[in-house]
């Protein structure tokens, strides 16, 4: 028999699924209601989408994946309030129209720092407000963390960071906790968090977070990871170093590749795919959720970052590194919806 996801693990975290406004109608809708009790959008709620022009807000494709998780009962994620990706333009120019990050003059340099913080709050308010009853997760910030940036805290130097410094993340967690609900939960997200050094810069940003009070509840792990990549006990230790300083976890876009990095050579088409390969994913599942499991209340949620094998980003990331052609096959269930080696090995 098919057990419901969400029921096998209702004692120990919520599971959830990205999704675009397309997918609540048909097939994904019908798995999304049947395994899953909690939903993220995979695009629609970012910067780009949300506010496209300053001012101009777009909440309808948002709206509906609000909608769907009222109606059915499911928690909701926010992804995201800031990022350096999927974010326009006109955030970082100045009443002029010239890019801030260029800026020389010192004063000039310090009112488009203050410009871009107003932008900021004025974004992040907004949503909150709205979404406010909605919202159990909010992805604060996300990806802020690059160990190969060139300063010694491993901080992205996005427009973000080279126009505020780190200030805009502070100012980003408190403007979303003046006006979220006081039992919705902020998180950092952020991907390879199990990975040296990463890791630790990443740590120690929370850290430092923590002891200035700045109100951040928890981690987001993304988790898009690989049959043999990361180890399970690099998994493990971030967890427990996060959960150590007080802070919940959350694996809030996993999905697992058949491929290294860079994923070459692919599977051409789905068919190609031989059936040892969905052995080895079910066997990687199975230490996945058995590791997630053991970790208790150390996590609350675990996320895919998709619903089915027919609908991944990963397909375009093998496409963009295999010449045009190439899919992946990350999730627990197939091309056509059905269940996967990979789900009888977490549902056992
Ligand atoms: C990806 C979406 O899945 C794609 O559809 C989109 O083209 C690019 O963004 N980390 C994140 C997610 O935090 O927002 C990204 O989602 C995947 C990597």
């Amino acid at each position: 028999v098919e057990v419901e996801l969400d029921e096998r693990y209702a004692d120990s975290f919520d599971i959830g699924a990205a999704v675009e406004p397309s997918m609540l109608e048909g097939k994904d809708a019908d798995v999304l209601k049947r395994h899953f009790n909690s939903i993220v959008a995979e695009n629609v709620m970012k910067p780009i989408n949300i506010q496209p022009e300053e001012g101009k807000f777009t909440f309808e494709e948002a709206d509906k994946i609000v909608q769907f998780a009222k109606e059915n009962d499911m928690e909701l994620r926010f992804h995201n309030l800031v990022w350096h990706s999927q974010v326009p333009e006109w955030f970082f120019l100045d009443e002029e129209g010239n890019k801030m990050v260029d800026e020389t003059d010192p004063k000039q340099r310090e009112r488009n720092k203050k410009l871009l913080l107003k932008r900021l709050e004025t974004h992040i308010k907004t949503i909150v407000k709205r979404y406010k009853n909605d919202v159990d997760s909010w992805d604060v910030v996300n990806e802020v963390i690059d160990e190969y940036a060139p300063n010694a805290e491993g901080l992205r130097e996005s427009p973000w960071y080279q126009i505020t410094g780190k200030e805009y993340i502070k100012v980003a967690f408190k403007t979303a906790n003046r006006y979220a609900a006081k039992d919705a939960k902020l998180y950092i997200n952020d991907y390879n968090t199990e990975v040296q050094p990463k890791r630790d810069y990443l740590y120690a940003l929370v850290k430092e977070l923590v002891e200035e009070g700045v109100p951040v509840d928890g981690v987001g792990h993304q988790g898009h990871i690989q049959i043999a990549w990361p180890s399970l006990p690099e998994i493990e230790d971030s967890i427990n170093m996060f959960a150590d300083l007080g802070l919940d976890n959350q694996i809030t876009e996993l999905d697992v590749s058949l491929y290294g990095w860079p994923p070459r050579p692919a599977y051409p088409d789905y068919e190609d795919i031989p059936a040892s390969e969905f052995e080895r994913q079910a066997e990687r599942y199975d230490q996945l959720f058995e590791l997630y499991e053991s970790l208790g209340d150390k996590i609350s949620s675990v996320t895919f970052w998709g619903v089915a094998d027919n609908h991944t980003w990963l397909n375009d990331r093998a496409e963009q590194y295999n010449d045009g052609v190439g899919v992946d096959a990350p999730f627990v269930f197939d091309n056509e919806y059905n269940v996967k080696l990979a789900y009888w090995a977490i549902i056992d």
